[in-house]
């Protein structure tokens, strides 16, 4: 996601293939393809040759957009970047709910541990979007009316949400990435329920394709503290425009989640470069779009995504973009509970 969302009818995957070491845009979009020192990285972006040190530009002044992006990225690669470690209830809850043993008795155990949680949970079992006969008074019974699929991807939204902690200077940017992702995530799950793929791999990369995005803030603004000045709007933006993918990518290797998340993170903005397979990439980069047009005012009609190259890349034809704007009013409802 962008500092301002684009408009689905002009997106970047429209740009005229160029050679991407000339293609400023492109190199905004994606990784650098120099191999990362951190080898859960490493696994995911594509190693490449490195950039020869003769190719370097001169040194920049240690403000500029160049120097900042350059900064940061050696940081990435070189495992210096803070990354936050996930909350130990909600991590716990996504392995258990993960496990093919476990019961809902056995996760509300865990989210016994986490009120916060526990109480979220709850309030969504009794939500309308899934209130069924009677109220819902006990972990166990909400579990059991969610289903451990929807839990897990509750308590992912919790590990993300409460991991996020950004300089205030930033936090509405944050609450945008939040509400977007939210979005994705639920776009993601229809277009992989619409082709008959992986849903809850799908729902998890949507909700975490833009996690980069805070922690290149942060570590911003901690450049900012310590240099006592406030970069440019305008750089602040387009350094984590450049570094989101990557910033994201490390997150999910530091936190050993599986390396198809951190490929379709790392990827979403240029899929078809990510390695094979590039389903959920596409998966991704087309939720992407779909929570653009979403959250775009005014809404065009769905139409205008007809032709987006990742649509097609994905065989999906106006038909099935009719159907999937079908469920617009599930996923705005969905992206409302989890946020
Ligand atoms: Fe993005």
């Amino acid at each position: 996601m962008p500092r301002q969302r684009r408009s689905p009818a002009t997106p970047r995957a429209k740009r005229t293939p160029v050679s991407r070491s000339h293609d400023p845009q492109a190199a905004a979009d994606t990784p650098d393809r120099e191999p990362p020192s951190n080898q859960g990285l490493r696994r995911i972006l594509v190693p490449q040759p490195p950039i020869p040190t003769g190719a370097s530009p001169s040194p920049s002044p240690a403000h500029t957009l160049e120097a900042v992006c350059e900064r940061l990225r050696a940081d990435l690669r070189a495992a210096r970047f803070k990354l936050p470690v996930p909350p130990r209830t909600a991590a716990q809850v996504l392995q258990a709910c993960r496990r093919e043993q476990s019961g809902a008795r056995d996760v509300a155990e865990i989210m016994h541990r986490d009120p916060p949680l526990a109480a979220h949970v709850l309030r969504l079992a009794n939500s309308a979007a899934y209130a069924g006969h009677g109220e819902i008074v006990t972990l166990p019974q909400a579990i059991a009316r969610l289903g451990l699929g929807t839990v897990a991807e509750l308590a992912t939204a919790a590990v993300l949400r409460s991991s996020l902690g950004v300089s205030p200077r930033y936090m509405a940017e944050v609450e945008d990435v939040w509400r977007h992702s939210c979005m994705a995530a639920g776009w993601a799950r229809e277009v992989a329920r619409h082709r008959r793929c992986n849903v809850e791999g799908a729902f998890l990369a949507g909700l975490m394709h833009e996690v980069g995005r805070p922690l290149v803030l942060q570590a911003i603004a901690e450049i900012e503290d310590a240099a006592g000045r406030l970069f440019d709007a305008a750089l602040v933006h387009e350094a984590a425009d450049r570094l989101h993918a990557e910033a994201g990518a490390a997150l999910a290797a530091a936190w050993s989640l599986p390396e198809w998340i951190g490929v379709a993170i790392a990827w979403h903005h240029a899929p078809e470069s990510a390695p094979e397979p590039r389903d959920l990439p596409r998966t991704v980069a087309m939720a992407d779009r779909l929570a653009g047009w979403t959250l775009s005012r005014p809404r065009p009609g769905i139409d205008v995504l007809i032709g987006e190259p990742v649509a097609v890349a994905l065989n999906l034809y106006p038909e099935d973009l009719e159907s999937l704007g079908e469920r617009l009013d599930g996923v705005v409802a969905t992206a409302e509970v989890v946020a």
